[in-house]
């Protein structure tokens, strides 16, 4: 395949106004504080969404801002690709619901379901129709309103996550800029160190579930960490040798922000200096599929990343999935 096949025309993100500190979790009677939370996760405080913002709502924000930097009106979108770990309804999909709150009538909307890695997923599968001739422009969306699934009486969850939205648009390259390389993997086999155990067709929701809390987002979180660095670690690796750089040729990598050890753990392994590598995950904790893209974005309008530096992208998520993607601006 000749690439670039795709470049990134425009990017956007939204944050709730309200944001949530650390010392607030004592306050709600839960056994933590800020020095711990900082020492293990390097998060200080998460952005959290209000009930009348929805992903619907959220994902709509960073796209309208994706797409006037890109140029590009909702009728000249080809394909809605939204990963979220957290939908507005079960039923159907979130991507449908930004579509019509866009009025993008020509496109296909599918959201994505790889957990911290479908933003990541979603580019790639933007890539790969741009590639077959299906689409010459697509949005690409990460959207979460985490703070509604998780458990707040749970202190080894609760504290890590946040909520928010990033958005970019795909068009067909012209030049050498653009996505250079991609890679993806899951193993299923893992799926229960990180999931909801109830609330979908195999364990449908009842008086029960409700009594045991089982809906909510349960986590090992040691065995996440280790298989978080071992993948994270593997897909950097694999997106450099696909485009065939090093680490060193890398100017900004932009890892999933789910705790800064991870990510240090992970640039180390690439031989990545740690100020070649944007952390945000202290103002936002764990926006799963919103985080690259929120991170991106902040990288793209602060000056971070300018024209002509290369870029790795790379993710990690409940499933386990994994990706990751070298982009040339
Ligand atoms: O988005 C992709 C997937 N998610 C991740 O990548 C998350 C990966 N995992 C992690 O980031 C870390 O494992 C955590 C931040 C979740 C936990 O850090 P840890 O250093 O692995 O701590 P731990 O789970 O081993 O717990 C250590 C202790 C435990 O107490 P004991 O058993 O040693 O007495 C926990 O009960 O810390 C306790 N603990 C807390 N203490 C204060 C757990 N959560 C808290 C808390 N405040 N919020």
């Amino acid at each position: 395949m000749k690439r670039p096949i795709a470049y990134l025309a425009g990017v956007g993100k939204y944050a709730p106004p309200r944001i949530m500190k650390n010392a607030e979790f004592a306050e709600l009677g839960l056994e933590t504080d800020d020095a711990w939370i900082v020492q293990r996760t390097g998060i200080r405080q998460r952005h959290v969404a209000a009930p009348h913002e929805t992903n619907r709502t959220m994902s709509a924000a960073a796209a309208r801002i994706a797409m006037e930097r890109a140029g590009v009106t909702p009728g000249e979108l080809d394909v809605i690709a939204l990963g979220t770990a957290s939908p507005d309804r079960l039923l159907p999909s979130t991507a449908v619901d930004l579509q019509a709150e866009l009025g993008a009538t020509r496109a296909a909307a599918f959201d994505v379901m790889a957990a911290c890695s479908s933003f990541l997923y979603g580019l790639i599968i933007a890539e790969g129709l741009m590639q077959s001739g299906s689409a010459d422009t697509a949005l690409v969306v990460g959207t979460e309103k985490l703070t509604t699934i998780v458990d707040w009486k749970d202190r080894s969850t609760c504290v890590l996550f946040g909520d928010g939205a990033g958005a970019a648009v795909l068009k067909r390259a012209t030049g050498g800029a653009g996505i250079l390389s991609t890679f993806m993997r899951s193993d299923g086999r893992l799926a229960e160190l990180l999931y909801r155990p109830s609330g979908g067709a195999s364990r449908p929701f009842d008086a029960q579930v409700l009594q045991e809390r089982s809906f909510y987002v349960k986590m090992e979180g040691r065995e996440v960490f280790k298989h978080a660095v071992r993948s994270m670690s593997e897909a950097a690796d694999r997106a450099l040798d696909g485009a065939k750089l090093t680490g060193e040729d890398i100017d900004l990598m932009i890892p999933h922000q789910a705790n800064v050890r991870i990510i240090e753990a992970t640039a180390k392994h690439a031989r990545i200096p740690m100020d070649k590598v944007y952390v945000n995950v202290d103002r936002y904790g764990n926006t799963s599929s919103a985080s690259v893209a929120i991170a991106l974005e902040e990288a793209l309008t602060s000056g971070r990343i300018v024209p002509g530096m290369t870029v790795l992208l790379v993710a990690f998520g409940a499933g386990f999935t994994w990706a990751s993607l070298v982009i040339r601006f």
